[in-house]
This record gives structure tokens, sequence and C-alpha cells, in this order.
């Protein structure tokens, strides 16, 4: 029976590289002890010169053998090495890779000593001057440099399963047909596996038996055994499967074991078990037709984000929990169904929980723009045949991206990424990311970079302008990103354009039904080369910043969560109501967002006015950012004792030269303003009057404007926006228990200086103090500032067990602590 044994830890590393390194004997004494994930050098939050990590560097690991494993098949796999990487075992090469975002394992059997001791050395090589995707040319992204996924061993029989790759087969009739009206519906026993299975070694007389259970329970129901013949898939038929889908991400555990006869006893068969791996899957149907997106046979509007898999300081190297956060995150915290992996495979742990929380994924074999050469080529398509079949099981993926991000048409090697994609997985379309309109289109789905919308025009083209065949799919791979880059700290205005600009394309991608859906550049900012970003080596393009915070424009996306659906209550409103923030003093555009049914605003404790969804001037999102029109509400009649026509006439005059200020205002609103003077008989001085009581409210006591989110008659959230005079410290941790498991831990806390009504103070950029003991360490530096009201850090465990708190602190004595519980 299999046995897998992570090694991780004590690992040692050395910076510079010797081929004298991977001899067994070889003095190590000077190597740094290090644990996996690991990257080849920590970087500053921004501005370095990002040649630090593009080195040669050695790895090196002693581990005993036991005895016991002679005669046994021993793999050694690594789960990401970037990027290229010759694994030696006692001195002898025992295989290399050249890719730093799929995994691969090599056969140690032959070159370990069992009983003794043996040593593991890896030639690490993070240069980007390699012959591989996605070098050649320059990237947009950093591509750090280590062993940052985990490395185990399996030890097994010498027979035993090499791959198991399994399609479902739901016989729903009208599913993917593209009529709207046909759902799912899970007929009993319509619903099937066909399960492609390799097996290595003797493969002569063996059989296959499967089990199904639900994810969560217990117990597997056999599902029979059958004799196994390499070129003949197991085929089995359910009851009762549940779909997986975003709303309903059911999932299910295949156990397929590998058995032999038993000798015969007197007259009943057995079986002796040699193998067994279990695969999760999910049954559903994905299609993306001319008419749009379908799951199951219902029409999805994809809506997701870009994920780079970088983390401040230690770009890849991040345990699974980070990986998984990130997913949470993305379905949680923003409200997306989809998430598309640029420009490379992530980490197994990710895409394992999109699986579970029902998020669509996209994911694309590794590069960006540039095609190298044929050696280059060549390697393109060993990387993709690696993606596809280390990730097919997963049911969140929906569509294979099988040309190199954005770069220009080349048929002959399309026509190979396209043929090899179907062919080892003719189940998923493929797709291949583009950036300019038209051209050879080879893929199943057109998947375009639309960067059109510049602010002030529509959010999208239309397909019928970007396609060169109408009668396939259409998907929208990105939008914004480098054409509106925005930070923490902008000032208001710019942040709120930065959303409104999300806010446009979501809206016009959502008005026109034969888009599938899109994926905005993208969820967080990230460490980028030289050529892009702000100078600072940060792409300023996130919804979130480094460290996840939200930007204004994350809460376009988290107001699209349904509160019927379980999501939590969304209320952001896009102001602090400092008018000094704006041109002029005059207060700009106001905007909501909100998932509620309404919104109740109040002035010093005064109702001016419930806004409601449909006073949105986005039509087609289900919950568009509503503008606040009015600071005045009734106030002119109740208070100044003026009719209704005079105070609504007065009011709108008011209320427009709060936004835009006098000299802004449009002509026709000052003939208005004439007009009204004359009939009501208003003077000049009644009319500043009225402004400084009703708008601006300049001396005297601090205005409050308090929001309440309302949804089924109640309050859900409340929002006040005030003058700030106190300042709080805010820790947000991932999480708080931590677990040795197979490897360390890591959380992520993302630190935040709010007034007393929870705003975070976006003009704070103060020094922090961070400190840690017990059973944690800090990632990064202790000493940081907080730049537009935000930051973080994050701690990792260090192989003991109990508490660890992490400290923060500011120069004025604000001071929090996070405690932490480290299980082993
Ligand atoms: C795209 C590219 C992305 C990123 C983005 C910035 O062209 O595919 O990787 O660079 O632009 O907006």
């Amino acid at each position: 029976m299999r046995k897998r044994i992570y090694i991780n830890d004590d690992w040692s590393f050395s910076g510079a590289y010797t081929d004298e390194m991977t001899a067994p004997d070889y003095d190590a004494g000077g190597f740094e002890k290090v644990r996996i994930p690991h990257t080849v050098k920590e970087i500053p939050y921004h501005y370095f010169d990002e040649s630090m990590y593009q080195l040669l560097s050695c790895y090196r690991k002693t581990f005993k053998v036991q005895k016991g494993w002679m005669g046994k098949k021993v793999l050694l796999t690594f789960d990401a090495v970037a990027h290229d990487a010759e694994v030696f075992i006692n001195g002898e090469k025992a295989g290399e890779h050249h890719s730093g975002y799929t995994a691969f394992t090599v056969d140690i059997s032959e070159l370990i000593k069992y009983g003794s001791e043996n040593v593991i050395a890896v030639r690490v090589d993070s240069r980007e001057s390699l012959n591989t995707p996605p070098f050649g040319y320059v990237v947009d992204y950093l591509t750090y440099g280590g062993i940052y996924r985990s490395v185990h061993i399996d030890v097994m029989d010498n027979t035993y399963i090499e791959d198991v790759f399994i399609s479902t087969k739901i016989a729903n009739p009208y599913i993917g047909s593209g009529d709207e009206d046909s759902k799912a519906v899970m007929l009993a026993g319509k619903a099937g596996t066909v399960s492609g299975i390799k097996v290595s070694g003797d493969a002569e007389d063996v059989f296959i038996r499967q089990s199904i259970r639900k994810k969560g329970e217990e117990e597997y129901r056999e599902l029979g055994i059958t004799a196994f013949e390499p070129e003949r898939p197991v085929e089995q038929r359910f009851t009762d499967v549940q779909l997986w889908s975003p709303e309903n991400p059911a999932l299910y555990e295949i156990k397929t074991e590998l058995l032999r006869k038993a000798p015969e006893g007197d007259g009943e068969v057995t079986y002796k078990e040699i193998d067994e791996r279990v695969d999760r899957i999910g049954f559903r149907k994905a299609v993306f037709n001319a008419n749009g997106f379908w799951l199951n046979g219902s029409k999805y509007k994809i809506r997701g984000l870009n994920r780079h898999q970088s983390y401040p300081y230690v770009g890849y190297a991040m345990p699974d929990s980070m990986q998984e956060y990130d997913a949470y995150i993305l379905k949680n915290e923003l409200g997306l169904n989809a998430v598309r992996t640029s420009h490379y495979p992530q980490s197994q742990s990710f895409i394992d929980k999109c699986d579970e929380l029902g998020l669509i994924v996209f994911t694309e074999f590794p590069g960006w723009q540039h095609i190298g050469d044929d050696a280059w080529k060549d390697q393109a398509l060993v990387n993709l045949e690696e993606m596809i079949v280390q990730y097919r099981n997963h049911p969140s993926i929906v569509l294979w991206g099988v040309r190199i991000n954005e770069s220009v048409d080349d048929e002959e090697f399309y026509e190979r990424t396209n043929a090899l994609a179907h062919k080892i997985d003719p189940t998923r379309q493929t797709g291949g990311v583009r950036c300019y309109k038209k051209g050879i289109f080879q893929e199943d789905v057109f998947t375009y970079n639309d960067f059109s919308h510049t602010g002030d025009n529509k959010g999208v083209e239309k397909k019928s302008q970007v396609t060169s065949d109408t009668s396939k799919g259409y998907l929208v791979s990105e939008y914004n990103g480098h054409m509106y880059p925005s930070k923490m700290f902008d000032w208001e205005e710019h942040r709120l354009q930065h959303a409104l600009r999300h806010a446009n394309v979501l809206d016009e991608v959502a008005a026109q039904s034969d888009i599938s859906g899109s994926f905005g550049w993208c969820m967080f900012d990230y460490n980028t080369h030289k050529d892009f970003g702000s100078g600072d080596r940060i792409c300023y393009h996130g919804v979130m910043d480094m460290f996840r915070n939200p930007k204004l424009a994350a809460a376009v996306y988290a107001s699209q969560k349904n509160i019927e659906d379980g999501a939590d209550p969304v209320l952001c409103v896009s102001s602090s109501m400092d008018i000094g923030e704006h041109p002029g003093s005059n207060r700009g555009d106001v905007y909501i967002f909100t998932n509620a049914d309404s919104v109740k605003m109040y002035k010093n404790g005064e109702f001016i006015k419930e806004f409601q969804p449909a006073d949105s001037p986005y039509k087609n999102l289900l919950h568009g950012p509503i503008l606040v029109d009015d600071y005045i509400g009734d106030q002119l009649e109740t208070k100044e004792g003026m009719k209704p026509a005079q105070a609504e006439s007065v009011k709108q005059l008011l209320n427009a030269v709060a936004r835009t200020g006098l000299y802004d205002m449009n002509k026709l609103l000052y003939l208005k303003a004439g007009r009204l003077m004359v009939q009501y008989k208003m003077t000049m001085e009644q009319a500043t009057d009225l402004f400084g009581r009703y708008i601006g409210n300049w001396g005297g006591a601090s205005t409050e404007y308090k929001f309440e989110a309302i949804y089924n008659g109640e309050v859900v959230k409340t929002e006040i926006k005030s003058t700030s005079s106190e300042r709080r410290l805010q820790l947000i941790p991932s999480h708080t228990e931590l677990k040795e498991d197979i490897s360390y831990d890591a959380a992520e806390i993302r630190i935040r200086l709010t007034d007393e009504f929870g705003n975070v103070l976006p003009f704070a950029n103060d020094p922090l103090k961070l400190s840690v003991s017990g059973a944690i360490e800090l990632i990064g530096p202790d000493m940081v500032s907080l730049q537009g009201g935000c930051f973080g850090t994050y701690v990792r465990t260090t192989g003991k067990k109990g508490k660890g708190t992490l400290t923060v602190s500011t120069a004025t004595g604000e001071t929090e602590t996070v405690t932490f519980n480290v299980s082993k």
C-alpha cells in the first residue's frame, strides 16, 4: 500500500551554487536551515532590484530510508520549483524539470541506499534568462525562485496507479443546449463516471475496484470490481448525485483501488489490494457557446478577477492555508463566482478550495506575450500537458488557456496546443487570451482582454466587434488594470473613479447577453518588473492592496453578493464627506455600494432620503452603485416653510451646487437660479444662507452623516461619516488557530487605522512597530508604515506548538495584539 511522507522540513539552502554542492559528502555547514515553501530571496515591499532573486542556488536534505522500502517503488515529487530544477540523489542525477508552475516526480528507487542516510540535492535556477515560458522578453509580474510548494515521497508497490482521470457524465438531453428554460435535473441512474486509469509496473491480471462517497460522508459505497485493461476506461453509473455549481459545490470522492487476485482458497475469490488513490470530483456540465456560459443547463454570467499567486516579501512561497485564504476572499468577501489563474497554473490547494467554495476557474499554461524558438515551444507543450494531467479532475476548472497570454497568432504552435488539450482532456473547451481583436481563431472560446474602457465610454466592446467567429463563445479575460492604477492613498475622486470603472465594465458585460462574463484585472496589487507599474516595482492594479485590504473598487464586487443567498450585508459609502478633499471644496459625486433593499441617509439625526437600488444609474447590475443626489430632504418645507414646488426647485439647485460648485454649474442651472430668485423673491443673502446651513455646514458642531442599510425592513448595517477625532488600530487575522502539519503554517494579518466609526483613515501613513513572541515568527520586516491607512504582515509557525502573539504599535500609543494558537 502507498505511503506518503512529506519532506518539507530540515532543508539546507545556499543562495550560491557550485557543482560540488550536489556531492553527498559535501560540507553544507555554511548552508542556511530552511523549510519548504521557500523563496531564494526575500524582497522588500517595494523599490528594489528584481535581479536579486535571479540566481543559481542549491537545496540539500538528508533523509533516512528504511530497510523495509527495499524492492518498492520510491518516488520523489516536487509540487513546484521555480524555475529550472536538477535533482541529485547521493550525487547521481535523478531528474530535471523546466517549469516553475507544475509538479514533477522522479523515480529514486534505484538511487537510494536502503537502511541508511541519503542526500537529496537540488540545483535551482531562477534566472529569467532561461529558455522556457514565460521567459524570453519582458513579463509583467515577478517570477521569484525556489522550492516554493511541498515536497513528498511516495513509497509503494512496484505496480501502482500512476494516474486516474475521471470525467463525469450527466445525461440530461437539455444540458448545454443553450435552452435557457432547461434546468439540469438529476434523474435517477442518469449520472456516471468514466475513469481513464494508468497503471505503472506489471499491469497483467490486475483489477480495479472503485467506490464513491459524498464529501463529508464516512462510508464509501462500492461500485464494483473490473479487470484492468489499459485502453478501456472504467465506467460507473450512479443514482442521486448532486450537481456541482457555485451555489452548491457538491463534491464526491472516488476511491480507486488496484487489486490482484489472492491465491484461490476454497472457491471464494478474494483480492489483495496493492495500491489505492482518492480523487475528488464534481458532477457538472460546463459549456461556452454563442449565447454565453452554461452550467448544468443554466446560463451563468461569469464574474471574476484575475489572481497572481504572489505575496509581499516571500513571493510565491506561502503554505496552503494562505492559498486557500485567497479563494475564500474571492468567494466570500468579494462575492465572485470565478477566478482566472493568470498566467500559470496555481497551487493545488488554491484550486481545491475553489472546488469546495464553488468558484469557476479559468486556468492557463505559463507565458506572457512572448513566444520563443522551437525548444521553447516544445517546453510550452510539456507545460500544457503537465497542467492538464495534474489539474483535470477539478470540477471548478471549466476552461484551459492554451495560448501564451496576449501573444501574437502562431497557427502552427496553437494548432499543437489545441490538439494536445483536446486529446488529453476531451471534456473541456479551450480558450487563449489575446490583446487584439479578430485574428486566427483556433480555440473553442474567444477570450479577449478588453481594455477599451477609459471612464467615459462603454464598459466593453461588443462581441461582434471583437471575435472572428460569433458562433462560438466569448469571454472577457481582463479589463481595467493598467488603464487606471489606483493606490490606497490616492485622493478620493481617484479611488471613486477606479471603483466606477469596475462598475461600468460589469454593468456593460451584464447588458450584453452573448458575453459569457468577465475577469477584472486584478484581485490585488502585485510586485512587478521595472518596465511595469509605478516605478516602485508595484502594479497598483488590484481591487485590493498587496495584503488583500480592500480598495473602494472591492465594494463594487462585494455589493453584488445576495443577502438572500446567505451573504453578509454590504454598505460602503464612497466618500469621507470631507469637502476639502475635492477641487473647489465641492462635494463631488458620492456613491453608495450596497446589496441591501434600500439605504436611509440621515444628516445630524435628520432623515434626508431613502435611496433605492432603482435610483442606480447602473441598470444591468443586480446591486448597482447609487448616487447620493440629495443632502437636504424635505427640510426646506419643514424648517423653512417653503411650499413644495419652491422647496423642490431650491433643493435641486442647492444639491447641484453642492456637487459641482458654482463655477462648474451648467448654464441651465444658472438660468433656473435666476428665475427662482425672481419668482420667489429670494435675495442673494437668503440663498447664501440656505447654502451655508444645508450644504456648506462650516463652523459649529461637526456634521454627522449616518447611512442605514435596510433589508427586509430591518437595519442590517450602519455607516457613519463624521469628523474623526480618534484613531483606532485594527488587526484582522486570516485565522488564529495555526497548525504545524505537512509544513509550517502562516497567517495574514491585515492592519488598519480607523476612526471611531470604523472608517479607514485613508491618508494615515504612520510608522508601525511589529513584534512577535512564542511559537510564531514574522515574515518580513518588524518596522513598516501604513500606506493609505492600511498595511499588513504575515506570521508563520516555527515548529513549536503553543501560543504566539503579534503586537503592533504606532508612535502615538495605539497598540493591538493578536494571539495565535499553534497545534501540531
Ligand atoms: C495585460 C496583461 C496582464 C497585466 C495587465 C495589466 O495586458 O495580460 O498580465 O499586465 O495587462 O493591466
